[in-house]
């Protein structure tokens, strides 16, 4: 199927969609929740409880044996103040955003664990760079790398044929994935990305971060340092192999002068080391890769 930018445009006919998945509630309500300095435990059970599967989950971390409690736990409200808030925030943003999607079509190039190995990737890896170096914005981290690449789930869910043929083009030219978005349908995940962002109603930092993370320079590593630690988990992420990109990258991140400026901005990262960073990265990497095996089995 050949693909040319008059015969399609993907942007208007998003437009015309009116059946988009919805956002769970209990994410809605908690992404108010968690900016608010005085949060109560006990408004954020009332809104987990309203979700009897998430519930199940909590409880089931909780008495995982990772806490190392002599009895196991059946109130939402002492596992929520157990597992703490970031905790609570990267279960339910993360599991309930992975079932939106779930029976979406997988073809040779789309793979979903691998979508999700690279997104919860990334948010992990941000979120574990930021509560070192910049801990007032690590819970903002976590959800805007979690949903950095949601665009990509859009043309896959809408246009599977259009972004098959992408990913055929990609591999056929060695090309990035947003380099063949851009040059053959003229519409690029981070667009897609906007969209359903607006269509939920993200806060701007969040849509932010999904328009713009394959962007950086140096002024935003200061203006806007939310997105700089995504782009970076996003591109170590994509280095270790873990994404749906099918053309390798062919630079090394820590070699190159925008990473000194953020290393520079952020020394509390290199310490001792950049390559004990990368070490740490791989370690993140391969935990991630365990959870979503085990977020799989439980779908
Ligand atoms: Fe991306
Ligand atoms: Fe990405």
């Amino acid at each position: 199927m050949p693909i040319t930018k008059d015969q399609i445009n993907l942007r208007e006919e998003l437009e015309s969609i009116t059946d988009l998945p919805t956002l769970p509630h209990v994410v809605v309500q908690l992404m108010s929740m968690l900016d608010d300095p005085e949060i109560d435990f006990r408004k954020i059970a009332a809104v987990i409880e309203e979700d009897p599967p998430l519930v199940a989950q909590m409880l089931k971390v909780v008495n995982s044996g990772f806490y190392g409690l002599p009895n196991t736990i059946d109130d939402l409200h002492q596992a929520l103040v157990l597992l703490g808030l970031d905790e609570i925030q990267h279960i339910v943003f993360t599991e309930s955003v992975y079932s939106i999607f779930y029976n979406i079509q997988e073809n040779t190039f789309f793979n979903y664990h691998l979508f999700w190995q690279h997104s919860i990737g990334t948010a992990r890896l941000a979120y574990a760079m930021a509560a070192i170096a910049e801990p007032s914005i690590k819970r903002t981290v976590y959800t805007a790398g979690l949903l950095h690449d949601i665009g990509r789930l859009v043309l896959q869910l809408y246009f599977p044929d259009y972004y098959e043929r992408i990913f055929e083009l990609a591999h056929q030219n060695n090309l990035d994935l947003l380099t063949a978005e851009s040059s053959y349908l003229n519409f690029t995940h981070t667009e897609a990305g906007f969209w359903i962002a607006e269509k939920w109603n993200l806060p701007e930092t969040i849509k932010d971060v999904i328009q713009y993370h394959h962007d950086l320079d140096e002024p935003i590593i200061e203006q806007n340092p939310i997105r700089a630690f995504v782009f970076f988990a996003n591109e170590f992420t994509r280095m270790w192999g873990d994404s749906l990109e099918v053309a390798p990258l062919t630079y090394s991140l820590e070699n190159t002068d925008i990473w000194a400026t953020f290393i520079h901005r952020f020394p509390q990262l290199k310490s001792p080391s950049t390559q004990d960073l990368i070490q740490f990265v791989d370690m993140k990497l391969e935990e991630t890769d365990k959870y979503i095996k085990k977020l799989k089995a439980t779908s």
